[in-house]
């Protein structure tokens, strides 16, 4: 089988630098897991015993604690700090953007509106930066936009790093149909643009498309979705293990692809497997 690889694919620059981070602090912990690929975590632990998640409960005096590349709540943060805990940020700075966002615009007295997963925990994280938590307002869709009720006429939007920009043009507009003043902040990451273009222009090139990522990782879900928009057949995985050889069955050439929490060396063994398909 032959295998083309998307021109932009895997690890962003948040992520690089999380696990470069994680790499230099032997025997710590994560709050949360570091990343969104179990494989890359399971290789911190077994290579540096680093990627032993801890509740807030469970830290004592004097551990080592990596916050995450999607950060957590500012609460987290403080009662770690006040439990003498030793507190490494790793939160991507693509991340940190936004929470400082959130807290200035409300101490201005504006609205915030937030365009993404209410239940992701960068979401969560970049919410709780909020002043007055009941008037920062979480939204998927515009349609999500009639139940709100907005305590000041001035509104801040923010997106989830890894949002389509497409919907959040949407919500934007219809936020300006019916408010005065929004300031809109463009907060989603240049990384999953990169990745997510690349991925749309190979798929619509092969006949069958590997987009691999954690299950649990919205820009991995989001670059298989756009994939699905092009080639019927796109497979998501999270390792070689997964791949099925009934995939490429009469299929000439497949593309591959892969979420910004993938390692280079889960998508060498893919590679290495698929071209081993007749
Ligand atoms: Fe950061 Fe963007 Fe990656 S927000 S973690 S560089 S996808």
């Amino acid at each position: 089988m032959k295998v083309k690889l998307a021109s932009n694919y895997g690890f962003c620059f948040g992520v690089k630098r999380a696990i470069k981070i994680a790499e230099s602090y032997e025997n710590a912990s994560t709050m949360g897991p570091l990343i969104h690929n179990q494989d890359e975590i399971n290789r911190l632990k077994n290579d540096y015993n680093v990627g032993l998640y801890k509740e807030l409960k469970d830290v004592k005096d004097n551990d080592t604690i990596i916050i995450r590349t999607h950060g957590i709540p500012k609460d987290d943060l403080k009662n770690l700090k006040a439990q003498n805990a030793k507190v490494i940020n790793a939160t991507c700075p693509f991340v940190t953007t936004p929470q400082q966002i959130v807290k200035k615009m409300s101490k201005e007295d504006y609205s915030i509106l937030i365009f993404g997963d209410a239940d992701h925990p960068e979401v969560k994280g970049v919410q709780s930066y909020g002043q007055d938590q009941e008037d920062v307002h979480i939204v998927l869709e515009p349609s999500d936009l009639e139940a709100l009720n907005f305590k000041h006429n001035k509104i801040a939007t923010i997106a989830q790093t890894t949002k389509k920009k497409e919907k959040y043009l949407e919500i934007v507009n219809s936020l300006i149909l019916k408010n005065k003043e929004v300031r809109v902040f463009n907060t989603i990451c240049d990384a999953t643009f990169e990745n997510q273009d690349a991925a749309r222009e190979l798929s619509s090139e092969v006949d069958v498309m590997v987009v691999i990522g954690g299950k649990n990782s919205s820009n991995t879900k989001q670059l298989h979705s756009i994939c699905k928009e092009n080639c019927i057949d796109s497979y998501l995985i999270e390792n070689e293990s997964e791949l099925d050889s009934k995939w490429f069955e009469n299929k000439t050439l497949c593309g591959i692809t892969a979420g910004a929490s993938t390692p280079d060396w889960i998508i060498q063994q893919v590679v290495n497997s698929v071209e081993s398909y007749n």
